[in-house]
């Protein structure tokens, strides 16, 4: 029973990771399709650490959630062939507005 569970799970998170958002997704849109089921839907933290004020990520440049996003980071997938530049950019755009609220 606890396998078939844990199994699932896999194949949510594998179907999340695999799926290409639009290409005129918005920041928050693909952070809903693509980060949420790991940073929580409200940036707050879950299997990976929260982004949201307060966090680590808001003290970081740009570049660092640009990288982290494009390279992966400890069990965080690589995010480089799922998103165009521009939309790793309006992903970043939409965690820094969230970030100063
Ligand atoms: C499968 C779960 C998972 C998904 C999906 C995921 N992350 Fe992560 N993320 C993690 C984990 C775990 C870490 C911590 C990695 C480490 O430092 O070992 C992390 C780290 C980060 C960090 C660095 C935070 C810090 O303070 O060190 C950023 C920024 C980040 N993720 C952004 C995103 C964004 C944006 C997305 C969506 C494109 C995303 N992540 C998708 C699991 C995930």
């Amino acid at each position: 029973m606890r396998r078939v569970a844990i199994l699932a799970l896999l194949g949510v998170l594998a179907a999340a990771c695999v799926g290409k958002p639009p290409e005129v997704a918005t920041g928050e849109e693909i952070y809903l399709q693509l980060c949420s089921n790991c940073h929580g839907d409200r940036l707050q933290g879950g299997l990976g650490p929260a982004l949201g004020p307060g966090s680590n990520a808001a003290t970081q440049p740009d570049q660092f959630m640009t990288l982290a996003i494009t390279e992966g980071r400890g069990r965080m997938p690589s995010f480089s062939t799922t998103l165009t530049g521009a939309q790793v950019d309006r992903l970043v755009e939409y965690l820094r507005e969230e970030q100063a609220e």
